[in-house]
Protein backbone atom coordinates (compact mmCIF):
# COMPACT_ATOMS: atom_id res chain seq x y z
CA UNK A 1 0.00 0.00 0.00
CA UNK A 2 1.22 3.03 -0.74
CA UNK A 3 1.98 6.13 2.12
CA UNK A 4 -0.26 9.13 2.20
CA UNK A 5 1.31 12.35 2.48
CA UNK A 6 0.11 12.95 5.57
CA UNK A 7 1.61 9.88 6.91
CA UNK A 8 5.41 11.20 5.68
CA UNK A 9 5.01 9.75 2.46
CA UNK A 10 5.35 11.83 -0.90
CA UNK A 11 2.47 14.10 -2.27
CA UNK A 12 0.90 13.24 -5.62
CA UNK A 13 1.58 17.43 -5.82
CA UNK A 14 4.44 19.52 -4.83
CA UNK A 15 3.66 22.20 -6.65
CA UNK A 16 1.12 24.99 -5.56
CA UNK A 17 -1.81 25.16 -8.01
CA UNK A 18 -1.25 27.67 -10.91
CA UNK A 19 -2.39 31.21 -10.23
CA UNK A 20 -5.37 32.33 -11.47
CA UNK A 21 -4.68 35.60 -13.29
CA UNK A 22 -7.81 37.25 -13.27
CA UNK A 23 -7.02 40.09 -14.44
CA UNK A 24 -4.27 41.10 -17.46
CA UNK A 25 -3.27 43.87 -19.86
CA UNK A 26 -6.96 44.06 -20.74
CA UNK A 27 -8.34 45.12 -17.10
CA UNK A 28 -5.15 47.43 -16.64
CA UNK A 29 -5.42 49.43 -19.93
CA UNK A 30 -9.26 49.73 -18.90
CA UNK A 31 -8.53 51.51 -15.77
CA UNK A 32 -5.62 53.54 -17.39
CA UNK A 33 -7.89 54.55 -19.99
CA UNK A 34 -10.28 55.66 -17.24
CA UNK A 35 -7.22 58.15 -15.18
CA UNK A 36 -6.17 59.24 -19.01
CA UNK A 37 -9.72 60.42 -19.40
CA UNK A 38 -10.28 61.78 -16.33
CA UNK A 39 -6.32 63.70 -16.07
CA UNK A 40 -7.07 64.61 -19.73
CA UNK A 41 -10.59 66.50 -19.06
CA UNK A 42 -10.12 67.56 -15.59
CA UNK A 43 -13.05 65.75 -14.63
CA UNK A 44 -13.03 63.25 -12.00
CA UNK A 45 -14.90 59.73 -13.34
CA UNK A 46 -17.75 59.05 -11.34
CA UNK A 47 -20.70 56.23 -11.70
CA UNK A 48 -23.53 55.89 -14.05
CA UNK A 49 -21.13 57.19 -16.53
CA UNK A 50 -20.05 55.29 -20.12
CA UNK A 51 -18.37 52.46 -18.97
CA UNK A 52 -20.98 51.44 -16.20
CA UNK A 53 -23.94 51.75 -18.77
CA UNK A 54 -21.99 49.72 -21.43
CA UNK A 55 -21.17 47.04 -18.70
CA UNK A 56 -24.55 46.53 -17.87
CA UNK A 57 -25.68 46.40 -21.37
CA UNK A 58 -23.33 43.24 -22.01
CA UNK A 59 -24.18 41.92 -18.66
CA UNK A 60 -28.10 41.83 -19.60
CA UNK A 61 -27.17 40.71 -23.61
CA UNK A 62 -24.91 37.70 -21.84
CA UNK A 63 -28.32 36.90 -19.86
CA UNK A 64 -30.06 37.25 -23.43
CA UNK A 65 -31.95 40.28 -22.32
CA UNK A 66 -33.61 42.10 -19.52
CA UNK A 67 -32.05 44.80 -17.92
CA UNK A 68 -28.65 45.07 -15.46
CA UNK A 69 -27.94 46.88 -12.74
CA UNK A 70 -24.50 47.02 -11.14
CA UNK A 71 -24.07 47.38 -7.61
CA UNK A 72 -21.15 47.27 -5.05
CA UNK A 73 -21.23 43.48 -3.77
CA UNK A 74 -23.36 40.62 -4.19
CA UNK A 75 -24.89 41.38 -0.82
CA UNK A 76 -26.07 44.47 -2.29
CA UNK A 77 -27.49 42.64 -5.41
CA UNK A 78 -29.53 40.78 -3.07
CA UNK A 79 -30.49 43.94 -1.16
CA UNK A 80 -31.65 45.18 -4.05
CA UNK A 81 -33.06 42.17 -5.60
CA UNK A 82 -35.08 41.81 -2.26
CA UNK A 83 -36.61 45.23 -2.33
CA UNK A 84 -36.95 45.11 -5.73
CA UNK A 85 -39.86 42.79 -4.92
CA UNK A 86 -41.60 44.81 -3.24
CA UNK A 87 -42.83 42.20 -0.15
CA UNK A 88 -44.94 42.95 2.07
CA UNK A 89 -43.26 43.65 5.58
CA UNK A 90 -42.69 40.88 8.00
CA UNK A 91 -44.32 38.17 5.47
CA UNK A 92 -41.64 35.36 5.85
CA UNK A 93 -39.02 34.48 2.35
CA UNK A 94 -37.83 31.06 2.52
CA UNK A 95 -33.67 31.09 2.54
CA UNK A 96 -31.31 28.17 1.37
CA UNK A 97 -29.61 26.32 4.54
CA UNK A 98 -25.91 26.50 3.00
CA UNK A 99 -24.92 29.91 1.92
CA UNK A 100 -23.15 32.45 2.47
CA UNK A 101 -24.40 35.21 4.96
CA UNK A 102 -24.56 37.83 2.22
CA UNK A 103 -27.13 36.05 0.44
CA UNK A 104 -29.50 36.37 3.66
CA UNK A 105 -28.68 39.51 6.10
CA UNK A 106 -30.62 41.46 3.36
CA UNK A 107 -33.81 39.31 4.13
CA UNK A 108 -34.12 40.21 7.94
CA UNK A 109 -32.54 43.65 7.20
CA UNK A 110 -35.66 44.41 5.02
CA UNK A 111 -37.85 43.51 7.97
CA UNK A 112 -38.74 40.29 6.34
CA UNK A 113 -38.60 36.76 8.20
CA UNK A 114 -36.62 34.57 6.68
CA UNK A 115 -37.30 31.04 7.35
CA UNK A 116 -34.63 28.49 5.86
CA UNK A 117 -35.70 25.22 4.01
CA UNK A 118 -33.67 22.39 4.10
CA UNK A 119 -31.29 20.87 0.94
CA UNK A 120 -32.57 18.26 -1.32
CA UNK A 121 -31.10 14.91 -1.14
CA UNK A 122 -27.23 14.76 -2.83
CA UNK A 123 -27.08 18.84 -3.00
CA UNK A 124 -26.20 21.72 -0.59
CA UNK A 125 -29.37 23.55 -2.58
CA UNK A 126 -32.29 23.81 -1.74
CA UNK A 127 -35.21 21.78 -4.33
CA UNK A 128 -39.06 22.25 -4.70
CA UNK A 129 -39.73 19.80 -2.36
CA UNK A 130 -37.49 20.91 0.33
CA UNK A 131 -39.43 24.73 -0.24
CA UNK A 132 -42.76 23.35 -0.06
CA UNK A 133 -42.08 22.26 3.25
CA UNK A 134 -41.24 25.67 4.51
CA UNK A 135 -43.97 27.39 3.18
CA UNK A 136 -46.69 28.79 5.45
CA UNK A 137 -49.97 31.46 4.43
CA UNK A 138 -47.08 34.13 5.41
CA UNK A 139 -44.57 32.89 2.51
CA UNK A 140 -44.17 35.97 0.31
CA UNK A 141 -41.11 34.95 -1.52
CA UNK A 142 -38.41 32.23 -1.94
CA UNK A 143 -34.82 33.34 -2.38
CA UNK A 144 -32.72 30.46 -4.05
CA UNK A 145 -28.53 30.16 -4.08
CA UNK A 146 -26.71 28.19 -6.69
CA UNK A 147 -24.23 26.92 -4.42
CA UNK A 148 -21.01 26.38 -6.01
CA UNK A 149 -21.93 27.47 -9.07
CA UNK A 150 -24.35 23.96 -9.34
CA UNK A 151 -28.10 25.10 -10.40
CA UNK A 152 -31.09 24.24 -8.33
CA UNK A 153 -33.63 21.93 -9.97
CA UNK A 154 -35.37 25.42 -11.44
CA UNK A 155 -37.99 23.73 -13.23
CA UNK A 156 -40.32 22.69 -10.58
CA UNK A 157 -39.17 25.73 -8.28
CA UNK A 158 -40.48 28.00 -10.62
CA UNK A 159 -44.07 26.17 -10.85
CA UNK A 160 -44.43 26.09 -7.28
CA UNK A 161 -43.98 29.47 -7.19
CA UNK A 162 -46.62 30.12 -9.84
CA UNK A 163 -48.60 27.78 -8.02
CA UNK A 164 -48.92 29.13 -4.56
CA UNK A 165 -48.15 33.28 -6.19
CA UNK A 166 -44.82 33.91 -4.86
CA UNK A 167 -42.07 35.84 -5.86
CA UNK A 168 -38.94 34.10 -6.81
CA UNK A 169 -35.47 35.70 -6.33
CA UNK A 170 -32.48 33.34 -7.66
CA UNK A 171 -28.86 34.60 -6.11
CA UNK A 172 -26.67 33.52 -8.87
CA UNK A 173 -23.32 34.86 -7.00
CA UNK A 174 -20.88 31.70 -7.41
CA UNK A 175 -23.07 30.82 -10.83
CA UNK A 176 -22.50 33.03 -13.45
CA UNK A 177 -23.02 31.08 -16.77
CA UNK A 178 -24.99 28.15 -15.38
CA UNK A 179 -27.67 26.50 -16.65
CA UNK A 180 -30.64 24.20 -16.20
CA UNK A 181 -32.92 22.75 -18.94
CA UNK A 182 -30.32 24.82 -21.23
CA UNK A 183 -31.70 28.05 -19.69
CA UNK A 184 -29.47 30.59 -17.70
CA UNK A 185 -29.73 30.54 -14.38
CA UNK A 186 -30.91 33.69 -13.01
CA UNK A 187 -33.43 33.87 -15.68
CA UNK A 188 -35.79 31.57 -14.27
CA UNK A 189 -36.99 34.04 -11.27
CA UNK A 190 -38.45 37.48 -10.83
CA UNK A 191 -35.05 38.88 -10.01
CA UNK A 192 -31.34 38.09 -9.78
CA UNK A 193 -28.33 38.94 -7.97
CA UNK A 194 -24.74 38.17 -9.05
CA UNK A 195 -21.57 39.07 -6.89
CA UNK A 196 -18.50 40.17 -9.36
CA UNK A 197 -15.78 40.38 -6.49
CA UNK A 198 -12.49 39.29 -7.11
CA UNK A 199 -12.90 35.51 -6.66
CA UNK A 200 -15.97 34.57 -8.74
CA UNK A 201 -16.05 34.03 -12.37
CA UNK A 202 -15.72 37.35 -13.70
CA UNK A 203 -15.20 40.60 -11.41
CA UNK A 204 -15.82 44.22 -11.24
CA UNK A 205 -12.56 44.96 -9.36
CA UNK A 206 -11.97 43.88 -6.18
CA UNK A 207 -15.89 44.10 -5.09
CA UNK A 208 -19.18 44.28 -7.12
CA UNK A 209 -22.58 43.10 -8.02
CA UNK A 210 -24.97 42.95 -10.46
CA UNK A 211 -29.21 42.68 -10.00
CA UNK A 212 -30.89 42.03 -13.36
CA UNK A 213 -34.69 41.54 -13.96
CA UNK A 214 -36.74 41.20 -17.26
CA UNK A 215 -39.59 42.56 -15.17
CA UNK A 216 -39.72 46.60 -16.05
CA UNK A 217 -41.38 47.50 -12.38
CA UNK A 218 -39.05 44.71 -10.28
CA UNK A 219 -36.14 46.14 -12.04
CA UNK A 220 -36.73 49.93 -11.30
CA UNK A 221 -37.84 49.62 -7.88
CA UNK A 222 -34.57 47.70 -7.49
CA UNK A 223 -32.28 50.19 -9.18
CA UNK A 224 -34.06 53.07 -7.16
CA UNK A 225 -33.41 51.15 -3.69
CA UNK A 226 -30.06 50.89 -4.94
CA UNK A 227 -29.68 54.49 -5.48
CA UNK A 228 -31.97 56.13 -2.30
CA UNK A 229 -35.11 56.10 -3.76
CA UNK A 230 -33.82 58.41 -7.39
CA UNK A 231 -37.15 58.18 -9.55
CA UNK A 232 -35.64 56.04 -11.89
CA UNK A 233 -38.04 54.60 -14.01
CA UNK A 234 -40.88 57.10 -12.73
CA UNK A 235 -41.91 60.35 -13.97
CA UNK A 236 -41.07 61.62 -10.24
CA UNK A 237 -38.93 64.48 -9.79
CA UNK A 238 -38.26 64.00 -6.09
CA UNK A 239 -36.38 60.66 -4.47
CA UNK A 240 -39.92 58.45 -4.46
CA UNK A 241 -38.86 55.78 -1.63
CA UNK A 242 -35.97 55.22 0.80
CA UNK A 243 -33.07 53.42 -0.25
CA UNK A 244 -29.11 53.40 -0.03
CA UNK A 245 -26.15 54.10 -1.92
CA UNK A 246 -25.17 50.82 -3.29
CA UNK A 247 -23.83 52.18 -6.18
CA UNK A 248 -20.81 50.70 -7.98
CA UNK A 249 -18.72 53.08 -10.06
CA UNK A 250 -17.38 53.26 -13.18
CA UNK A 251 -13.97 52.58 -12.68
CA UNK A 252 -15.27 48.91 -11.45
CA UNK A 253 -17.08 48.82 -14.53
CA UNK A 254 -14.43 49.62 -16.80
CA UNK A 255 -12.23 46.69 -15.13
CA UNK A 256 -15.11 44.80 -15.42
CA UNK A 257 -15.65 44.71 -19.41
CA UNK A 258 -13.10 43.18 -20.65
CA UNK A 259 -13.54 40.65 -17.85
CA UNK A 260 -17.44 40.43 -19.04
CA UNK A 261 -15.64 39.43 -22.70
CA UNK A 262 -13.71 36.32 -20.78
CA UNK A 263 -16.28 35.09 -19.21
CA UNK A 264 -17.40 32.49 -21.72
CA UNK A 265 -13.95 30.98 -22.41
CA UNK A 266 -13.59 30.90 -18.45
CA UNK A 267 -16.63 29.12 -17.69
CA UNK A 268 -15.89 26.74 -20.42
CA UNK A 269 -12.44 25.71 -19.15
CA UNK A 270 -13.37 25.20 -15.44
CA UNK A 271 -15.72 22.56 -17.40
CA UNK A 272 -13.24 20.86 -19.15
CA UNK A 273 -11.37 20.36 -15.93
CA UNK A 274 -14.67 19.50 -13.75
CA UNK A 275 -15.75 17.27 -16.28
CA UNK A 276 -12.28 15.28 -16.41
CA UNK A 277 -12.31 15.21 -12.21
CA UNK A 278 -15.91 14.05 -12.47
CA UNK A 279 -15.32 11.50 -15.09
CA UNK A 280 -12.23 10.16 -12.94
CA UNK A 281 -14.25 10.19 -9.82
CA UNK A 282 -16.48 7.92 -11.07
CA UNK A 283 -14.01 5.42 -11.18
CA UNK A 284 -13.29 5.73 -7.40
CA UNK A 285 -15.08 3.41 -5.08
CA UNK A 286 -16.16 4.96 -2.02
CA UNK A 287 -16.59 8.66 -3.49
CA UNK A 288 -18.78 10.35 -5.88
CA UNK A 289 -19.19 13.64 -7.79
CA UNK A 290 -21.90 16.34 -5.54
CA UNK A 291 -25.19 14.94 -7.34
CA UNK A 292 -26.70 17.86 -9.52
CA UNK A 293 -30.21 18.13 -11.17
CA UNK A 294 -30.11 16.23 -14.70
CA UNK A 295 -30.08 18.77 -17.44
CA UNK A 296 -28.00 21.15 -15.34
CA UNK A 297 -24.63 22.51 -16.32
CA UNK A 298 -23.07 23.84 -13.18
CA UNK A 299 -20.61 26.78 -14.03
CA UNK A 300 -18.37 25.17 -11.00
CA UNK A 301 -17.16 28.01 -8.08
CA UNK A 302 -16.19 24.98 -7.04
CA UNK A 303 -16.66 21.21 -7.27
CA UNK A 304 -18.58 19.01 -4.29
CA UNK A 305 -17.11 15.27 -3.51
CA UNK A 306 -19.22 12.97 -1.62
CA UNK A 307 -17.77 10.11 0.83
CA UNK A 308 -19.74 7.31 1.45
CA UNK A 309 -19.11 6.79 4.99
CA UNK A 310 -19.81 2.72 5.06
CA UNK A 311 -17.21 2.34 1.87
CA UNK A 312 -14.52 5.07 3.92
CA UNK A 313 -13.60 4.31 7.46
CA UNK A 314 -12.45 7.61 8.56
CA UNK A 315 -14.03 10.47 9.37
CA UNK A 316 -14.48 13.49 6.95
CA UNK A 317 -12.42 15.36 8.66
CA UNK A 318 -9.21 12.95 8.16
CA UNK A 319 -9.96 12.21 4.70
CA UNK A 320 -10.01 16.19 3.98
CA UNK A 321 -6.57 16.14 5.50
CA UNK A 322 -5.17 13.73 3.69
CA UNK A 323 -6.58 15.11 0.05
CA UNK A 324 -5.06 18.14 1.41
CA UNK A 325 -1.53 16.88 2.17
CA UNK A 326 -1.48 15.02 -1.38
CA UNK A 327 -1.16 18.82 -2.53
CA UNK A 328 -5.18 19.45 -3.76
CA UNK A 329 -6.83 22.54 -2.76
CA UNK A 330 -9.80 21.63 -0.85
CA UNK A 331 -12.22 22.38 1.75
CA UNK A 332 -14.60 21.09 4.88
CA UNK A 333 -17.38 21.79 5.65
CA UNK A 334 -18.64 24.37 3.53
CA UNK A 335 -19.74 27.37 5.80
CA UNK A 336 -21.92 27.39 8.61
CA UNK A 337 -25.87 26.24 8.26
CA UNK A 338 -28.16 29.57 8.05
CA UNK A 339 -29.45 29.18 11.00
CA UNK A 340 -27.04 28.00 13.28
CA UNK A 341 -25.25 31.31 12.73
CA UNK A 342 -24.98 33.69 16.23
CA UNK A 343 -26.68 36.48 14.38
CA UNK A 344 -29.34 34.51 13.52
CA UNK A 345 -29.60 32.46 16.52
CA UNK A 346 -29.61 35.06 18.86
CA UNK A 347 -31.63 37.31 16.15
CA UNK A 348 -29.38 40.26 16.07
CA UNK A 349 -30.21 42.48 13.07
CA UNK A 350 -31.77 45.60 14.59
CA UNK A 351 -30.78 46.99 18.00
CA UNK A 352 -33.09 45.10 20.25
CA UNK A 353 -32.44 41.75 19.76
CA UNK A 354 -35.52 39.89 18.38
CA UNK A 355 -36.66 41.79 15.85
CA UNK A 356 -38.09 41.44 12.92
CA UNK A 357 -38.75 38.20 13.98
CA UNK A 358 -40.48 39.74 17.63
CA UNK A 359 -41.98 42.76 15.79
CA UNK A 360 -45.94 42.56 16.67
CA UNK A 361 -46.82 42.58 12.98
CA UNK A 362 -45.65 38.78 13.04
CA UNK A 363 -47.46 35.98 13.81
CA UNK A 364 -45.53 33.54 13.25
CA UNK A 365 -42.52 31.51 15.61
CA UNK A 366 -40.66 34.11 17.61
CA UNK A 367 -37.98 31.95 18.37
CA UNK A 368 -37.88 29.12 15.24
CA UNK A 369 -35.66 25.88 15.20
CA UNK A 370 -34.69 24.47 12.37
CA UNK A 371 -33.55 20.39 12.49
CA UNK A 372 -32.59 21.05 8.42
CA UNK A 373 -31.61 16.96 8.28
CA UNK A 374 -30.66 16.90 4.76
CA UNK A 375 -28.06 19.74 4.47
CA UNK A 376 -26.72 18.84 7.71
CA UNK A 377 -26.14 15.34 6.50
CA UNK A 378 -24.52 16.82 3.00
CA UNK A 379 -22.91 19.52 4.49
CA UNK A 380 -21.09 16.38 6.66
CA UNK A 381 -20.79 14.17 3.59
CA UNK A 382 -19.66 16.58 0.81
CA UNK A 383 -15.73 18.39 0.64
CA UNK A 384 -15.18 20.90 -1.66
CA UNK A 385 -12.09 21.03 -4.44
CA UNK A 386 -11.29 24.44 -5.62
CA UNK A 387 -10.81 24.49 -9.15
CA UNK A 388 -10.61 27.30 -11.35
CA UNK A 389 -10.30 28.65 -15.51
CA UNK A 390 -6.28 28.52 -14.91
CA UNK A 391 -6.29 24.65 -13.88
CA UNK A 392 -5.89 22.01 -16.26
CA UNK A 393 -6.06 18.68 -17.70
CA UNK A 394 -2.37 18.09 -15.02
CA UNK A 395 -4.39 19.33 -12.06
CA UNK A 396 -7.74 17.59 -12.96
CA UNK A 397 -5.48 14.06 -12.93
CA UNK A 398 -3.71 15.39 -10.15
CA UNK A 399 -6.84 16.04 -8.36
CA UNK A 400 -8.25 12.39 -9.01
CA UNK A 401 -4.85 10.61 -8.07
CA UNK A 402 -4.99 12.14 -5.09
CA UNK A 403 -8.73 11.09 -4.11
CA UNK A 404 -8.16 7.67 -4.93
CA UNK A 405 -4.80 7.49 -3.23
CA UNK A 406 -6.64 8.64 -0.29
CA UNK A 407 -9.76 6.22 -0.88
CA UNK A 408 -7.74 3.61 -1.36
CA UNK A 409 -5.86 3.73 1.98
CA UNK A 410 -8.91 4.42 3.70
CA UNK A 411 -11.51 2.13 2.27
CA UNK A 412 -13.56 -0.01 4.65
C1 LIG B 1 -24.30 32.65 -2.59
C2 LIG B 1 -23.75 33.98 -2.22
N1 LIG B 1 -24.59 35.01 -2.02
C3 LIG B 1 -24.16 36.23 -1.71
C4 LIG B 1 -22.81 36.49 -1.59
C5 LIG B 1 -22.35 37.86 -1.21
O1 LIG B 1 -21.57 38.41 -2.24
P1 LIG B 1 -20.48 39.53 -1.89
O2 LIG B 1 -19.36 38.85 -1.17
O3 LIG B 1 -20.06 40.03 -3.23
O4 LIG B 1 -21.15 40.55 -1.08
C6 LIG B 1 -21.88 35.47 -1.80
C7 LIG B 1 -20.44 35.71 -1.67
O5 LIG B 1 -19.61 34.86 -1.89
C8 LIG B 1 -22.35 34.18 -2.12
O6 LIG B 1 -21.52 33.17 -2.32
Amino acid sequence: MVKLAVDGGTAVRTTPWPARRLFGEAERAAALALFDQAIGSGQAFGYNGAPEEQYRQQFAAFLGGGQAHTVNSGTSAVLAAVAGCALPPFSEVVVPPITDPGGVMPVALLNLIPVVADAVPGSYNVGAASLEAALTARTSAVLVAHIAGDPVEMGPVVELCRQRGLKLIEDCAQAHGATCDGKLVGTFGDIAAFSTMSGKHHATGAQGGVVWSADEQTFWRARRFADRGKPFGTTATTNVEAGLNLNLNDLSAAIGLPQLAKLPSIIDRRRAVADAIVAGLKQIPGVRPGWIPAGARSAHWFLRVEVDPVAIRVPMGDFVKAVSAEGIPVGWPYTVITSDAEWFRSQIVFGTPGLPWSAPQYSGPRHPEYALPQARLNRDRQFNVYLHEACSQDEASDVVAAISKVAQAYRA
